[in-house]
């Protein structure tokens, strides 16, 4: 029989004896922080427990500041940190564990679809400031091959590009 989703009275019911409950994210699951940068949002992260998070920035200062950030936070470092161009993931997907700044981990080459949730605060907004001196005509939109039916809608675009 179907959940009652779109009925009041089912979260009502539910809500009575449930006091707190993550639908989307839990610590086992993988987050990828794009355009980690000097925020400390990673830390709220693993202040809800979720460890599993790799922050990625282009700027090797950004992963130095991160890490720092959490070891005096937490007095630790947990989290990944990686150093890699987020727009160029696809082909060239990152290394994380002994090098992503968690020690004791072990070493794996991750891909986006890897990753359950992508996290971005205020990179897409700066990657999309980059000024093309071209004319730009969209010519096709594909989208790519999902593995799980929660990927994220993710298109291989095809341009014309003609000089100014
Ligand atoms: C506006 S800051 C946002 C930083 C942080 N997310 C925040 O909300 O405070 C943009 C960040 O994106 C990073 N960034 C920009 N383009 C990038 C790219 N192509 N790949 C990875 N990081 C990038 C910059 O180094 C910078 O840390």
């Amino acid at each position: 029989m179907a959940t009652d989703y779109e009925k009041q009275s089912y979260w009502h019911d539910r809500f009575a004896s449930e006091t707190s409950f993550e639908w989307l994210v839990t610590s086992k699951h993988h987050i990828l922080h794009l355009g980690s940068g000097t925020s400390d949002l990673h830390n709220h992260f693993r202040s809800r427990g979720l460890l599993n998070v790799t922050n990625l920035d282009f700027e090797p200062l950004a992963a130095e500041r991160g890490r720092d950030l959490e070891q005096n936070a937490f007095g630790d470092v947990r989290m990944n940190y990686v150093v890699a161009d987020a727009t160029r993931l696809v082909d060239e997907p990152i290394m994380i564990g002994s090098h992503g700044g968690a020690a004791g981990k072990e070493e794996q080459i991750v891909t986006p679809a890897k990753f359950d949730l992508v996290v971005d605060k205020s990179t897409a907004d700066a990657v999309a400031f980059l000024e093309l001196p071209f004319h730009v005509e969209v010519m096709a939109k594909v989208p790519t091959r999902k593995v799980k039916p929660t990927d994220p809608d993710i298109y291989h675009w095809c341009f014309i590009l003609r000089p100014m």
